[in-house]
């Protein structure tokens, strides 16, 4: 196992996304860093993220992120699918609620992605996820700082061979 995400952030589990508050992060996080520390004495230490919102106000993501630097997490990922609306999506099925993903996703998770990394200073490693469909746009994520893409509805449109092709474009010089 590469890492640990802690996903408080999925909008389709009704209340999960109020875990996002410093205070009740901290009561998930301090004994998982614990677990996790204690659990490195007898092996391999495995690196817990938080996967949070794209959704969270200026203040609600600084919340959040002094309470995974406060419980010493080993990054932050984001984010997750959005339950905003723009007027300009298409698709009739646009009104449907849960969690929207892909390419409409991709502008307000860079914006959040870049508020992320300025709040972090490097203090953590981002991971950034949301609308990422050919190489240009994971490029556009680890412009904005990310040090690693992740990626899911993509593979639905572009299938699985989207993986290699940004893996074997995107660090063309
Ligand atoms: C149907 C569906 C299921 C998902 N399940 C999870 C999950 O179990 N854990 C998780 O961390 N993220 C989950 N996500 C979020 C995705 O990993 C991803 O962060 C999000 O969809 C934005 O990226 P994308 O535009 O590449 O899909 C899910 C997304 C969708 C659409």
């Amino acid at each position: 196992m590469d890492y640990l995400a802690v996903n408080v952030s999925s909008p389709n589990t009704p209340g999960l996304r109020s875990l996002q508050t410093r205070q009740a992060l901290e009561a998930i996080l301090l004994p998982l860093a614990q677990r996790r520390d204690a659990a490195a004495t007898c092996g391999r230490r495995v690196p817990v993220l938080v996967k949070l919102a794209p959704d969270l106000s200026n203040a609600e993501l600084d919340d959040a992120l002094e309470a995974i630097l406060a419980a010493r997490m080993d990054g932050v990922i984001i984010g997750n699918t959005t339950l905003q609306r723009w007027a300009e999506l298409r698709s009739r099925l646009a009104g449907e609620t849960g969690g929207l993903s892909g390419a409409p996703l991709r502008p307000i998770t860079n914006a959040i992605l870049a508020q992320t990394v300025a709040r972090l200073a490097g203090r953590l490693p981002v991971i950034a996820s949301g609308g990422v469909l050919s190489t240009a746009d994971a490029r556009e994520k680890l412009d904005l700082g990310a040090c690693l893409v992740q990626l899911y509805t993509g593979l639905i449109y572009e299938g699985p061979g989207l993986v290699s092709r940004i893996l074997n474009e995107g660090w063309k010089p």
